[in-house]
């Protein structure tokens, strides 16, 4: 019964138990159970550190190993039972280690504390996630550089004010969210660098009087080093806060392609034809096939939005070294990454499945006057116009194209020299959308050449 007998971990001071409130906001076993693969390959990587530095016995340490791997085999076949009044992972884990294997256990918390020990867990368990982000990221690359590489010389409007502008070709839109999830990668790749250092051995904050190796345990979990000062090492979670802000700029990206994708499978649009695999029906009227997976993926954002303003500002005013404030950085992480994986996958299978609507894309191209930037462009190339002069004239040639109810391509010759006497036949090979991109040849322009060059380049890096 809680309130009545004192915490066995730390108990020693206490004559009586924590009320049930107490224990309630305390306790994190509820969430920080996610952590116990790595409590456990952190305590794994500790044990035998003290074993090799002579702290303990060689035969404690073979037995707390034994019994480590014990409990993990438990924990992953379901069968463990956790306690609330143990407050946390690492608590639980030890608690049964001392059931299993008795007297050992209470030497695996020597030279080490709660405060390293979860910094230790936490940053593992992050760097997984950044790898995952990653492959996640690369597989939604591959999926749009399909979709590129199909239609590289599709036309499309391309897009200002979301007003139709300058067509451009579908695989160079493709290739744009290619860019933008590169720089995604880049991030966490960033982040996944920096974080991987050791926190283990900095002990409650001020490190320990046991001659403990750092490398060694930092060694044995992958880290690069351990963390040169240990009460940095325990009160640092801007590995946290760079994966959340990694994570919201992915998610800030998803959330604008989930958003193209809602307003191009409209009726109104037609661009692309989700798969019935990611879209729903409604209830009520049948002809309707919605875009849900989309939507719902442009909502979930605001969960990982919320989690970075989350952690920050849980971190932002607190003291060194550790704070339990601290305990509150993992639900934030664990949606956080959650709902990013989930995000992402739901992403790659939208794009690999989308069928895009060449015809309904190419006839949006040519609405809009949207090569009249070309034909001001030939009249400063061929005309020798100012530029200034070529954009009337070309504003006059429009609203003459608007009178008729036609586009520009279907000016006659003569309708054109009315407006300007020097312009000549050769102005129609500029008109016309394709005209139009394969005249885009710029690095990093629009024209199909350009394009496929790209998608070269992304198709070796992805390998
Ligand atoms: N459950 C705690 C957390 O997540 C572990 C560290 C507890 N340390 C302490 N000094 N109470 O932060």
């Amino acid at each position: 019964m809680t309130g009545t007998t004192s915490n066995t971990m730390w108990g020693g001071r206490f004559a009586e138990g924590p009320d049930a409130i107490m224990e309630a906001i305390n306790a994190s076993i509820g969430f920080d159970k996610r952590l116990y693969a790595q409590d456990i390959q952190g305590s794994l990587a500790h044990a035998e550190m003290l074993a090799a530095t002579g702290i303990i016995s060689d035969s404690d340490s073979r037995a707390i190993r034994e019994g480590l791997v014990t409990v993990l085999s438990e924990l992953d076949a379901g069968n463990f039972t956790f306690s609330t009044a143990l407050e946390d992972i690492h608590m639980n884990v030890e608690a049964r280690l001392k059931e299993v294997v008795g007297e050992p256990a209470g030497r695996l918390h020597t030279a080490r504390s709660r405060n390293d020990q979860v910094a230790t867990d936490f940053r593992l368990w992050v760097r997984d996630q950044a790898d995952a982000a990653i492959a996640g990221l690369e597989a939604l690359q591959r999926a749009l550089l399909a979709q590129a590489e199909a239609g590289a010389d599709w036309v499309m409007p391309g897009f200002t004010h979301l007003q139709t502008a300058q067509p451009v070709t579908w695989g160079h839109h493709m290739m744009a969210y290619v860019e933008m999830f590169g720089r995604d990668v880049g991030r966490f790749r960033d982040a996944r660098a920096r974080l991987n250092e050791s926190p283990l051995g900095a002990a409650a904050l001020a490190g320990t009087s046991f001659p403990i190796d750092r490398e060694m345990t930092a060694r044995a979990l992958g880290f690069d080093a351990p963390c040169a000062n240990s009460l940095d090492a325990v009160s640092d979670r801007d590995f946290a806060l760079e994966f959340l802000a990694a994570a919201s700029i992915t998610a800030v990206h998803l959330s604008r392609l989930s958003e193209e994708l809602v307003i191009w499978s409209s009726a109104q649009f037609r661009f692309v034809t989700m798969s019935d695999r990611f879209s729903t029906g409604s209830s009520i009227m049948p002809q309707k096939k919605n875009p849900d997976a989309a939507e719902l993926l442009r909502a979930k954002i605001g969960r990982i939005l919320g989690a970075m303003v989350a952690l920050f500002t849980v971190m932002k005013g607190l003291p060194l070294a550790y704070s339990k404030d601290m305990q509150e950085d993992k639900e934030q992480v664990f949606d956080a990454a959650d709902t990013l994986m989930l995000g992402l996958a739901a992403m790659e299978g939208m794009i690999s499945d989308l069928s895009a609507n060449r015809d309904a894309l190419e006839a949006a191209a040519s609405a809009g006057f949207s090569t009249a930037t070309d034909l001001a462009d030939w009249l400063v190339r061929a005309l020798g116009l100012p530029f200034r002069e070529a954009h009337h004239v070309t504003g006059a040639l429009v609203k003459r194209a608007e009178e008729r109810k036609v586009d520009l391509p279907e000016l006659t010759l003569a309708e054109m020299q009315a407006v300007h006497p020097g312009i000549t036949q050769e102005v129609f090979d500029v008109l016309g959308v394709h005209n139009s991109v394969s005249s885009r040849t710029s690095y990093g322009g629009t024209a199909p050449a350009q394009v496929r060059a790209q998608i070269a380049r992304w198709k070796e890096r992805l390998g």
